[in-house]
């Protein structure tokens, strides 16, 4: 079997290094593609190095754009790459622009190729369709030949949809692969003592949905309800570039004064910020899933979670809507009262660490080729 795996942005590289890992395990062909769409080395490089990963036998090289440029980018430099190495399979995951993009070519390409098109973390849905990822999300899962689900919650949203069972399979989360592999390394770095902090005793905020830092009257929200919390509690917030550059454009940098303004961590780095903080407040949907199986509360400042799982049965909470300052403190409040729990003692089926096996182990049993389906 030869399979060819796409990475693109930040969150999904911890996502395929299990899968690559698992795919030299099992003596398959693995071409891994990194397209570039994070490129700086705290968004990308530091990631590579923390997950193993290896080198990119491509890189695409596309960079930052608006969605059309950076989606055609992606499809116009991917193209020649699939057309050369003819993979069994194109494995995609998550739901960044990469992913869409990517299983667009190999869809238009498939029945020439006989390649198949896998999406890990298939069906999971917002229901907020003015969310970019809800797009990629949709339209990926409806290209492809093999869905692997994260939690139960997204074959419901799969059927809905009308995509036909067989095409799903139950893999759980494999981003906790990652997870509870670098765990003891994560702690032993110590990241919070050397920020001078006790664990347990600081606030981690994570901050770059465009629906959140895009609009300056929201994000001037958020802050001041960091800010808040902030006099009771240290907050360290790692700044993505978007966030960044957003508070520079609006001018809002007085407002962030009184936190812990950290570059963006590598991967190591924040899972072990993460372990030790005694809240989380984000928007992140990565941030949502690890949070629950380290069993750290969270607070989600979203209107919507596509990841519902995540407050069911894990430790994550929505505040209330739309965002207030206050209501960020009340998020905040509500997931410090609930306290800590035991990692692993609140996570979901199938996210204990070996979701890679079974996404490959599907991929090497999956009906052969068919020219007709999806
Ligand atoms: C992307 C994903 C989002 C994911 C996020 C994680 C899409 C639609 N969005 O959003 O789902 O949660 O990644 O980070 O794919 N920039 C840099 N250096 C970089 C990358 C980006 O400075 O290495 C800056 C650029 O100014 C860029 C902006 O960040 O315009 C946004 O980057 P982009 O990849 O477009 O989207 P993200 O907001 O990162």
């Amino acid at each position: 079997m030869k399979a060819l795996v796409v990475a693109g942005a930040r969150p999904n590289f911890m996502k395929v290094a299990p899968i690559l890992d698992q795919l030299e395990c099992t003596g398959a062909t693995r071409v891994f593609v990194h397209t570039g769409q994070h490129y700086d080395a705290s968004m990308s490089d530091a990631f590579l190095r923390d997950l193993s990963l290896p080198e990119p036998d491509f890189h695409l090289g596309v960079g930052s754009g608006s969605h059309a440029r950076q989606t055609a980018r992606v499809m116009e430099a991917f193209e020649p790459v699939l057309t050369e190495t003819r993979p069994d399979w194109v494995v995609v995951v998550g739901d960044v622009n990469s992913t869409l993009a990517c299983a667009l070519v190999a869809s238009k390409l498939r029945a020439t190729l006989g390649c198949r098109i896998a999406h890990v973390e298939a069906g999971l849905r917002s229901n907020d369709w003015t969310m970019p990822e809800e797009v990629n999300r949709v339209l990926t899962d409806r290209l492809s030949d093999l869905l692997l689900t994260p939690s139960p919650d997204a074959l419901p949203n799969l059927l809905r949809e009308g995509i036909a069972p067989e095409r799903i399979t139950f893999a759980g989360n494999v981003m906790i692969d990652s997870l509870m592999k670098l765990l003891p390394r994560a702690r032993a770095l110590d990241v919070p003592g050397k920020l001078g902090l006790t664990t347990g005793r600081f606030v981690l905020a994570t901050l770059h949905r465009p629906s959140n830092v895009d609009d300056a009257a929201r994000l001037r929200e958020i802050l001041d309800g960091l800010a808040i919390i902030a006099r009771e509690s240290p907050v360290v917030m790692p700044l993505h570039p978007r966030t960044r550059e957003r508070i520079r454009e609006f001018g809002y940098d007085d407002l962030i004064r009184g936190l812990h303004i950290l570059d963006p961590l590598g991967y190591c780095e924040m899972l072990g910020t993460l372990d030790a903080c005694e809240v989380t407040i984000t928007d992140s949907g990565g941030v949502q899933e690890e949070s629950t199986v380290l069993g750290v509360p969270c607070a989600t400042l979203r209107a919507s979670t596509e990841r519902p799982i995540t407050i069911t049965e894990g430790t994550n909470r929505l505040a209330e809507w739309p965002l207030t300052a206050a209501r960020v403190v009340a998020a905040y409040n509500s997931a410090r009262e609930a306290g800590r729990c035991a990692v692993g003692e609140r996570a979901p089926n199938g996210w204990e660490g070996h979701a890679a096996v079974r996404i490959v182990s599907a991929m090497e049993s999956a009906p052969p080729f068919d020219a007709n389906v999806p």
